[in-house]
């Protein structure tokens, strides 16, 4: 049964949301499913924006057809041809025959790697910026290359200054009803996840970010329609995530706080971990968050390290190298383009190795890390005698905490 929702006059969400998925891209957990968001205007042509995964086809196509309500599809404009968001173009070409596939060169190569070449007279090509006129609407075309794809484009309709802006600004979090972020729980439920899906997933490709952020510079923006999470039309929030994009793809600290990452096999490890956040937070520091690599995904843990401006290691050798989870977390941290941060060192090895050389070889491809205090090694476990040691550690990160 149908379940679309109308925007705007002549403009709907025809999107939905996959609750059963547990991992996006097969690699990061979903607590709470995610949405595939696709919109369609009825002007004087009919335009659809994207289409979705194929885990939601049939509701996806029970609502084209509602809202369609009997006319032919006209475009189909392709802003992101990664198969979450274009698994149902074929579809869309089989049951709509006049429909123009609206996208860029890179977007029609990939759509023929992905999937067939039997569509090539639907194509049409367009530039950056490019216009398209539905009639009273009128659609802009500007090219977003790696964000998160290099086929990527964003589409701007001019009369009602909607930004269509594919990956950018999403979030993971089905969408429970409502799909404006003013009517729903955003603070609580997406904003968090909005930066766990930027940093994870497009956070490498900060500068192409800003690059494309530029392009928008002077446009009037009513409402930011991605391709995942809420849709935004609030001032407050559209101002937010703009803000929060400029500061997570300039790689900027977004507060001030430490984030403990250690790997503890009998609890050693993490008693240190403990008592160095005990001194911290005795001292005022207000944002602390301890993870352990054994039970939290990586792509909270890394979030949380763009997040925040310091963190604390606490590592554990294993077969006299780096535990292997820790090694894991690091490298995915340094993938995701972590850097300008502070860091320091706990570090356990009950009888050597290379624990610690690994961890800064890896944290050394990251751009401005900078080490705070001297790493404190434990042998097996935190002796009383090693208390003076860890507070020098624990005043070093003060100190710096506080700049
Ligand atoms: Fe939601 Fe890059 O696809």
């Amino acid at each position: 049964m149908h379940n679309s929702i109308q925007l705007e006059e002549d403009f709907y969400y025809v999107g939905a949301s996959d609750s059963r998925i547990q991992r996006f891209e097969n690699m990061f957990p979903l607590d709470n499913g995610v949405a595939y968001n696709s919109y369609l205007y009825l002007d004087e042509k009919t335009c659809l924006l994207d289409t979705v995964d194929n885990a939601i086809t049939d509701i996806y196509l029970e609502n084209v057809k509602h809202v369609l309500n009997g006319r032919g599809l006209d475009y189909l404009v392709i802003n992101h041809m990664e198969p979450d968001h274009c698994a149902n173009i074929d579809t869309i070409c089989q049951l709509y025959p006049t429909v123009k596939l609206v996208g860029n060169k890179k977007t029609f190569e990939l759509f023929e790697q992905f999937y067939t070449t039997e569509f090539r007279d639907r194509y049409h090509l367009v530039n950056n910026e490019d216009t398209l006129s539905l009639g009273k609407r009128e659609l802009k075309f500007i090219f977003a290359p790696m964000v998160h794809w290099p086929e990527v484009m964003f589409t701007y309709e001019k009369t009602s200054a909607t930004l269509f802006s594919a990956d950018a600004f999403g979030s993971f979090g089905k969408l429970m009803g409502a799909v404006f972020s003013d009517e729903l729980n955003f603070d609580e439920l997406y904003l968090q996840e909005a930066r766990r899906y930027y940093i994870n997933i497009v956070g490498k490709h900060g500068r192409q970010v800003q690059n494309t952020f530029k392009k928008l510079e002077g446009l009037e923006i009513k409402m930011i329609c991605a391709l995942h999470g809420p849709i935004y039309r609030n001032k407050q929030h559209i101002d937010l995530m703009l803000s929060k994009y400029q500061t997570w793809s300039s790689f900027q600290v977004e507060e001030a706080g430490v984030v403990f990452v250690y790997a503890s096999m009998y609890g050693n490890t993490e008693n240190v971990v403990n008592h160095l956040a005990t001194m911290l937070a005795a001292k005022g520091v207000k944002n602390i968050r301890m993870y352990d690599v054994s039970d939290t995904d990586t792509s909270f843990i890394i979030a949380d390290m763009h997040r925040f401006s310091h963190t604390v290691f606490g590592l554990l050798t294993y077969n006299t190298e780096l535990y292997h989870n820790m090694q894991n977390l690091i490298e995915c941290a340094v993938g995701t383009g972590f850097s300008g941060r502070k860091v320091s060192y706990l570090v356990n090895q009950s009888w050597g190795g290379k624990a610690l050389p690994i961890a800064q070889e890896i944290l050394a491809k990251a751009k401005d890390i900078e080490t705070i205090g001297e790493p404190l090694y434990i042998k097996s476990s935190l002796k009383e005698e090693q208390l003076p040691e860890l507070a020098a550690l624990a005043d070093a990160i003060y100190s710096s905490y506080q700049q």
